[in-house]
């Protein structure tokens, strides 16, 4: 397998071609923004744990049927993946509340739901991924009543798998975001990734936070973050 030109560069992640037009190689970068990319930094060892941590994590939830992009990590920071367009949507479950659910509707951080949520972003920057439900999505075209149900299925599920997998490692899963692409055969299947950056995780002794809010929220100690949820998944 050869890899070509990049396709694209986003704030995290570089995308690849390959000979193969069905595949393309995703490279993790130490970038990070916040703020709809008004903040700006380096997180140092964070392209290669989100690689690995995302690869892991995508393996675990395909054997628990949830299929995904993942084909074959090549080296610690890049990772072999089926070629996709992306659904347009961020798919958010809470599990806990914290973030823009505790801004947005005015409630401390930390109630524990009887259920989880779910919510949908349009992703546009320009617009700043506003918030939509199921039928402004279907409205504007950017998924089918059907997929918007598989999706919302698939979600659900990948929440169930990581919930039980974390608690194991003493973290609470709080809350994260997925994104979701169509094959070249027009399969749904979860895409992006699911690392530090894309999901709120907890010690669950201490309610410590080890993920990004340590970097958006300027707390210190982002590195140690990642480095401990890396120990916790992989034991090193
Ligand atoms: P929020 O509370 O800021 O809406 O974030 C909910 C979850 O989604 C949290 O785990 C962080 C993740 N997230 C992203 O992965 N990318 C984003 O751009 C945002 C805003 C949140
Ligand atoms: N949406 C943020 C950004 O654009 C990323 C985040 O908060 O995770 O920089």
């Amino acid at each position: 397998m050869q890899i070509k030109e990049m396709l694209y560069e986003g704030k995290a992640k570089k995308v690849f071609a390959t000979d193969d037009e069905n595949l393309v190689v995703v490279s993790y970068k130490d970038d990070a923004t916040a703020n709809d990319g008004e903040k700006k930094g380096t997180i140092a060892g964070k392209g290669v744990i989100n690689n690995r941590m995302s690869n892991f994590l995508m393996q675990l939830l395909e054997k628990n049927g949830v299929p995904s992009h993942f084909v074959e990590e090549l080296s610690e920071t890049d990772t072999l993946v089926k070629k996709v367009s992306i659904v347009p949507l961020e798919v958010i479950i809470r599990n806990i509340s914290a973030g823009h659910f505790a801004s947005r509707y005015g409630v401390e951080e930390g109630i524990v739901f009887d259920e989880p949520t779910i919510e949908f972003s349009y992703k546009n920057d320009d617009l700043h991924d506003p918030l939509l439900n199921a039928y402004h999505a279907i409205a504007l075209k950017l998924a089918t009543r059907e997929e918007i149900e598989l999706i919302k299925e698939m979600a659900f599920k990948v929440n169930e798998v990581l919930k039980a997998y974390f608690k194991e490692l003493g973290v609470t899963l709080v809350d994260f975001k997925l994104e979701f692409g169509k094959t070249a055969n027009k399969t749904i299947v979860l895409a992006d990734e699911i690392s530090p950056d894309t999901c709120r995780f907890w010690d669950s002794q201490t309610g410590e936070k080890l993920d990004k809010d340590r970097f958006r929220r300027d707390m210190g100690g982002v590195e140690d973050a990642y480095n401990e949820m890396m120990r916790r998944v992989f034991g090193e």
